[in-house]
């Protein structure tokens, strides 16, 4: 038997990684970058978990509840009962392995987070993805020192390999050599989300360049709701991309406000009087967009976090606020930070079953690059709590596949040089910022029919030119994500349609992107009915 195959070394892929090599399978962990650059080493707010350590009666149903609501009912509330019941054992352990949350009286502290009604987000001051990361990189340390995790770090995911169906490992080039080598075996997919598909346009790393999704996507792997990017709501433009000013900074009291008659007018707190600012990231980055355009207000919208407390900005965003003074020579403690939604997340991405099966056997994605537990819109701190259980579960539907855990095979893969591999050539860089511009007029917080029309319209010009298989995958995924997009004749989370305001029963359906003899067609599969409470 040979080695597990995991692809993408940041959360997601570590926890599969440990849980593998904990229970006696070996795995070969395999990254563009080290684990140290990931995605997750951005996360910033925190972790979610119903620990109840806060005195507000809160469980595990609640974090079910408000995930799933927060979702508007897309997500599987199967694999989201899973995840939520899952969550307090996933804090306690980090917490075991010695991430340093933020404690009083040696419990750990929640913090507010979007969309959610308790306490419910257990943090490091506001970096708790470095904090986290840290720990769990050296809880793998362990493993790659008795050898059940083998780490290819600068090595780049090419191509599936697939024989009648069914994945049987993946080609892989070293960066540095430029040899390529094929790996055997079952994959796990861990590559994170699309960020690199909107360069410059999102908080994330474009090290995800979105290549691995757009090359499996050709070779005939299902996605899942491409049409659900989210908008985070703030954001600011610093070189090269979008920075986060993490949700903690509402879930610690800050405010949103925008200009209107000379006045600062706090409308998340007057229209949402529950919630105020710290209603789901869909809801309040269109309110921010609808304020700006509304002809009586400015056109910028401020956070203003001057009236919290010193012992929050000693204590639990103390990073933030040297992150905003290092980007914008503003210290928020004393002046309104301007902010803008930017893109964070995409909820779609290779579709999976409840294990984190993909449609092609012996292939699984786990983390942001699989469409899994977020629906129509990701709640804040879910996504460490999302990659962290979702690598587990992936790892765990394999061990369960495996009859006999010994016998191993731990021949190297061999290097060689492969001068015609189709899918090795970069996609051209001129060529990602023009499919980024055409997605961005279609795909933008609020659409509609003719706008995305005319996206397709632009990429099919685009087409018609002669492509590397890259650019060429690359384009199929953009037109799977306007198809996807456009097909959804409702408004839902963060698909929001101007010619479709209303969320429409019929389409509470999962949407599927299938890339077929070189066609597309989006499909729509039912949402399962929960089994058990
Ligand atoms: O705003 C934030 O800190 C983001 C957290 C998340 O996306 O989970």
């Amino acid at each position: 038997m040979n080695r597990i195959n995991i692809v993408g070394a940041g959360l997601s892929g570590l926890s599969a990684a440990i849980t593998l090599a904990e229970n006696g399978v070996p795995c070969n962990l395999i990254s563009l970058q080290q684990s140290e650059r990931a995605q997750s080493v951005l996360a910033e707010g925190g972790i979610n978990g119903a620990l109840n350590t806060m005195g507000e009666n809160d469980n595990t149903e609640n974090h079910f509840n408000d995930t799933i609501k927060g979702g508007v009912f897309l997500a599987d509330p199967n694999a989201v009962d899973g995840l939520t019941k899952g969550a307090p054992g996933i804090i306690r352990r980090l917490e075991g392995i010695g991430v340093p949350f933020n404690m009083k009286d040696g419990e750990i502290v929640l913090r507010n987070f979007g969309g959610q009604k308790k306490k419910r987000t257990a943090y490091a001051r506001s970096s708790t993805g470095k904090i986290i990361m840290s720990a769990v990189i050296d809880e793998a340390r362990k493993h790659e020192h008795s050898g059940m995790i083998k780490r290819y770090p600068h090595h780049e995911f090419i191509r599936l390999l697939i024989k009648n169906g069914s994945c049987t490992g993946v080609r892989i080039r070293d960066s540095y050599s430029g040899k390529f080598a094929d790996f055997k075996g079952i994959v796990i997919l861990a590559s994170g989300g699309l960020n690199g598909v909107f360069p410059g346009m999102t908080t994330g790393t474009t090290q995800n360049s979105g290549d691995v999704t757009a090359t499996v996507f050709s070779q005939g792997v299902i996605l899942g709701n491409l049409e659900m990017l989210q908008y985070h709501p703030t954001t600011v433009g610093i070189s090269g991309k979008r920075c986060l000013v993490t949700e903690a900074a509402r879930g610690e009291g800050g405010r949103l406000y925008i200009e209107r008659g000379g006045e600062k007018w706090y409308f998340m707190e007057e229209k949402y009087p529950e919630l105020k600012n710290l209603m789901p990231r869909d809801v309040v980055a269109r309110e921010m967009f609808f304020v700006r355009r509304d002809g009586e207000c400015g056109d910028q919208v401020y956070l203003d976090m001057t009236g919290l407390p010193e012992d929050t900005w000693k204590n639990k965003l103390s990073d933030l606020r040297e992150e905003i003074i290092h980007y914008l020579s503003i210290d928020p403690k004393t002046a309104p930070v301007p902010v803008k939604e930017g893109i964070h997340y995409f909820m779609g991405g290779i579709d999976t079953d409840i294990n984190h099966r993909t449609n092609i056997e012996n292939l699984y994605a786990a983390g942001e690059c699989a469409c899994q537990y977020h629906g129509a819109n990701r709640l804040g701190g879910n996504s460490m709590l999302g990659a962290l259980y979702g690598g587990r579960t992936a790892a765990n539907a394999i061990i369960d596949g495996i009859k006999n855990k010994t016998g191993f095979s731990d021949e190297e893969p061999e290097f060689l040089d492969i001068s015609d591999e189709p899918f090795a050539k970069e996609a051209s860089s001129v060529l990602i910022e023009k499919i980024s511009e055409i997605l961005l007029g279609g795909l933008g917080i609020v659409r509609n029919e003719n706008d995305l029309k005319n996206s397709l319209e632009k990429l099919s010009e685009l087409e018609k030119k002669p492509r590397n298989e890259r650019e060429k995958n690359r384009i199929a995924l953009a037109f799977a994500m306007l198809l996807s997009a456009l097909e959804r004749k409702e408004s839902r989370g963060a698909h929001y349609r101007e010619d479709f305001p209303e969320k429409d029963e019929s389409f509470r359906k999962s949407g599927l992107a299938v890339f077929d003899d070189g066609k597309i067609r989006i499909e729509y599969r039912e949402i399962p009915e929960r089994r058990s409470e």
